[in-house]
């Protein structure tokens, strides 16, 4: 009996797993006046640090701290999830209060007080790791945006009532200004240029909370004001490097190799607006556009070579805490990495230097764009970094491959020949539109693992019961 309870557990920790997200704790407080980022332009910057789904009250020592002081960037970028802000109901199938399924009841996730939002920065704050790092290195510029969790609520959108506090509070724990126009705009974007003329980046801070339309709606990601305003930056002042950072996944779309089961949030489920975002890049004539992103608690390396006339990195770290190996019993974590391996992808970039075949990254992590300018053409390495600081995934390329003359748009239909093929389908080929068998290979394996261990379930069950009969009998005719 008991092993078909494990059995069901298992399945049941797969699901959860794979749809958790997250809950919240809090803890207590400490604070110190730090200077705001310096966007001092003549020091150049050459190493960007960013992270990812941090819980507040998740459990000392995280050595990622010291990994990421070590790493000695001159930004660190919170890329949402920077607090758990929101508090989750337990998973209910059945019951009073059911949070799961379409006969649920009960909303799984609810926001908490201002108070207590405030508390959860502040835990952030007197983080030892964290606290080392903004007070004991004043020279990084700490600079963040925020994703569901920060802004106060999982999945939420424009429609989230709390939504001007949490910017306060976000602001607040980012030592924003009390004077600064960005408490005063509708949303937390903004943009910040470092570095000297020849040796510039460019970092954008998108909100895709603040002016979001529901799920589904295929309606507006950014808002028209947003939109405005980003045309201005890509179009505005040249630089060698331009980082837009979105909370969410710009080019990955794992909805489409997890459908039916669960839907995660990405640009790909608003085509519409991504697809506006690529032709905005594209119409800019920019050069050396990438992203970086968060939230789904891995890493990995994506790149879209059919969004404008240069590949596009989507460089994604998360979290700094929340890590999907972790939400299971150690023992399970083979599972996970399985279903990593076994999940197909048009879009992701497999490298040497990849710690599993996957090419994926299911452990705490943190995001590291390096840039070394004295090369000629300057190089770029991107990575996603283990919490001791090695490189669990990365890629290299001159930043050369970044300009606009490299690359032949390419047509979706316009394949070209034989060699081509494989490399175009390997970085354009929406997953949508992978072959069936690709595209439900984890829904399949899922099911059939669901099935297997029902029929055993019912198998173990009838030999309980004709036990039970038996014994019953027996005792009868005793
Ligand atoms: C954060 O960590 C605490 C302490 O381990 C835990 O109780 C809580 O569930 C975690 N929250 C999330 C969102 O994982
Ligand atoms: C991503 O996948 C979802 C689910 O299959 C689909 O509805 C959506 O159109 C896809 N987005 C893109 C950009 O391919």
């Amino acid at each position: 009996m008991s092993r078909a309870k494990e059995l069901v557990r298992l399945i049941l920790f797969i699901f959860v797993t794979l749809i958790s997200q997250a809950k919240a704790e809090e803890t207590q407080t400490v604070e110190a006046i730090v200077s705001p980022p310096s966007t001092n332009s003549n020091v150049f910057v050459s190493r960007i640090a960013f992270g990812s789904c941090f819980n507040q009250s998740a459990p000392q020592p995280q050595p990622i701290w010291e990994s990421i002081i070590r790493f000695d960037p001159q930004v660190f970028i919170w890329l949402g999830d920077n607090i758990y802000g929101d508090n989750k109901r337990p998973v209910r199938i059945w019951g009073r209060e059911r949070t799961v399924g379409p006969w649920k009841n009960i909303e799984r996730f609810f926001p908490s007080t201002e108070d207590e939002l405030s508390r959860r920065y502040a835990a952030v704050k007197s983080n030892p790791g964290y606290a080392s790092l903004r007070q004991g290195h004043p020279e990084v510029s700490i600079i963040g945006t925020w994703d569901d969790h920060d802004y106060g609520l999982n999945v939420a959108g424009k429609e989230f009532p709390y939504k001007d506090t949490s910017q306060q509070l976000l602001l607040d724990f980012l030592d924003e200004p009390f004077n600064s126009p960005r408490r005063k705009q509708a949303g937390v974007y903004t943009s910040y240029m470092f570095g000297p003329p020849g040796k510039r980046i460019k970092v954008i801070l998108l909100d895709t909370r603040y002016h979001r339309d529901l799920m589904f709606s295929d309606g507006t990601m950014l808002g028209e004001t947003q939109w405005s305003w980003l045309e201005e930056e890509l179009n505005g002042p040249q630089s060698e490097i331009t980082i837009i950072t979105s909370s969410i996944q710009v080019v990955s779309n794992l909805s489409a190799i997890f459908e039916p089961l669960f839907y995660m949030e990405s640009w790909s489920l608003f085509p519409k607006e991504r697809h506006r975002l690529f032709n905005l890049i594209d119409s800019s004539k920019r050069e050396g556009v990438m992203f970086i992103s968060g939230d789904v608690h891995f890493g990995e390396i994506t790149r879209y070579d059919c969004g404008a006339a240069y590949p596009l990195y989507d460089l994604t770290s998360s979290g700094l805490t929340q890590a999907v190996e972790r939400t299971v019993p150690k023992a399970l974590a083979f599972a996970i990495r399985f279903m990593a391996w076994i999940a197909p992808s048009t879009k992701r970039v497999f490298s040497p230097n990849c710690r599993f075949r996957s090419c994926t990254y299911g452990l705490p992590n943190f995001g590291a764009v390096e840039i070394d300018w004295e090369a000629t053409p300057p190089m770029v390495k991107l990575e996603v970094r283990d919490e001791f600081g090695k490189t669990a995934i990365g890629v290299e390329f001159p930043l050369s491959d970044l300009r606009l003359q490299q690359q032949q748009p390419r047509s979706k239909t316009g394949m070209r020949g034989g060699q081509d093929w494989k490399y175009y389908k390997q970085h354009c080929l929406p997953e949508s539109e992978l072959p069936w068998f690709a595209k439900y290979r984890i829904a399949l394996v899922l099911v059939s693992f669901a099935a297997a261990s029902a029929m055993l379930l019912v198998l173990v069950v009838t030999k309980a019961v004709s036990g039970g009969t038996m014994f019953i009998k027996k005792f009868k005719v005793d």
